[in-house]
């Protein structure tokens, strides 16, 4: 596969503060046809050693509800917006999304997902381009240009926003049996996600 083609990013050195604080590139995993892409913000301390995206407790949040919902974290895809953690868990920077931003249209345009659903206030705003009150907006559908072409997008609160705050639990769940129904998923109906 050419340099373009592929999912996984080898090498990157465009961002010098990220290369300082990574341990390593963390890339998406999950199915590379899914119908559901989730796109988180950055890699925290546990995605940094494990390499791999929303390991941690916001992981853990995340593959309940979906295993509630009867789809498993390998049906989907999981991805962020910037492949290496910030220092001390800082956001990323504009220049750093911009930087990354090749790498997470790519990865779009391989998975071709049916519906790209941001996790949090930082991917919402950065796909949307604009200023995004997440708790707000979540469960607004929104079509925007991604790679070659417009796509579905779901606006999210972050998992996280769950564990520090549980009035967001609703907030959380109900966009997730949006995204559910909006691909139709979930174990009682036919879909793309078969693993269950
Ligand atoms: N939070 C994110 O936004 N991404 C991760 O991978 C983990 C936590």
């Amino acid at each position: 596969m050419g340099r373009m083609d592929r999912l996984e990013v080898e090498r990157c050195e465009r961002c010098p503060e990220l290369c300082e604080s990574r341990s390593r590139i963390v890339n998406g995993t999950g199915a590379e046809d899914a119908a559901l892409l989730f796109v988180g913000e950055a890699p925290g301390a546990r995605e940094d050693e494990q390499g791999e995206p929303f390991v941690g407790r916001s992981g853990d949040v995340l593959d309940s509800a979906l295993a509630e919902r009867g789809v498993s974290r390998s049906a989907v895809r999981i991805t962020n917006c910037v492949r290496c953690r910030p220092p001390e868990n800082r956001d990323p920077t504009a220049g750093e999304l911009d930087d990354c931003r090749e790498y997470l249209e790519r990865e779009v345009d391989l998975v071709d997902p049916e519906l790209v659903v941001t996790l949090g206030k930082v991917p919402s705003e950065h796909l949307l381009g604009q200023d995004v009150a997440v708790t707000k907006r979540a469960g607004e559908v929104h079509e925007v240009r991604l790679g070659e072409r417009a796509r579905r997008l779901l606006v999210c609160v972050h998992p996280a926003a769950t564990l520090y705050d549980r009035s967001q639990e609703e907030t959380f769940g109900a966009a997730l049996d949006e995204a559910v129904a909006l691909v139709g998923a979930g174990d009682s109906e036919q879909s793309r996600l078969g693993d269950y």
